[in-house]
């Protein structure tokens, strides 16, 4: 098994656990098997990072690569599944993503995660498009058995919203995160 992990990009404000731990209950769990789970994926996406209190810019760019793991979960393994997770650190919130498939898996991550590098002839430009749209990126393979790819992304407005706005923003109470 071979993975990449990124550190945090402001280590000051992240602890560097590893994003794929999940010890508390997601806030969307989808199985991904089709061209319209992609899209599902995406619109779950993006109004979740909505409802955490992202800009609508950077829910844009949450989305677009939730669709390219999504994508890359229909396109290489068929099947797979998406967790999407809303994570506090110290200072401000953020969203986990976490795609998982019992796929081929990878057997170079590095190749794989080279711009234009594509084993199925597209423009091979997903893998190092989400780790350059994310925070952190950690990506974790075994040929023959599957891939994980767990990214995060911290709200950069340093803009905190209350309980309450968080509440109505999402139609339910906060959930009681574990901060990494
Ligand atoms: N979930 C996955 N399972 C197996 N292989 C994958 C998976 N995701 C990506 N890959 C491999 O990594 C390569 C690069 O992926 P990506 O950057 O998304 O480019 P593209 O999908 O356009 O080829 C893919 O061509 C494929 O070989
Ligand atoms: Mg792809």
């Amino acid at each position: 098994m071979t993975s990449i992990t990124d550190q945090p990009r402001e280590a000051s404000h992240c602890k560097t656990a590893s994003v794929a731990v999940l010890s508390a209950p997601a806030n969307a769990q989808m199985a991904i098997n089709s061209d319209q789970d992609i899209v599902l994926a995406r619109q779950k996406g993006r109004a979740l990072a909505t409802g955490i209190g992202f800009a609508s810019g950077d829910a844009t760019l949450i989305a677009t690569a939730i669709s390219e793991l999504a994508r890359n979960i229909v396109s290489y393994a068929r099947k797979g599944q998406i967790i999407l997770r809303m994570v506090n650190n110290l200072n401000r919130q953020g969203i986990l993503v976490v795609a998982t498939d019992e796929g081929p898996g990878i057997s170079d991550i590095p190749q794989a995660l080279q711009a234009g590098f594509s084993t199925s002839g597209s423009l091979g430009l997903g893998l190092p498009g989400v780790r350059r749209l994310m925070d952190e990126f950690e990506i974790t393979s075994q040929p023959g058995r599957g891939t994980t790819v767990a990214v995060k992304k911290w709200d950069g407005q340093l803009q905190r919203l209350s309980p309450t706005e968080t509440a109505n923003r999402q139609r339910q109470p906060p959930p009681n995160n574990v901060p990494l």
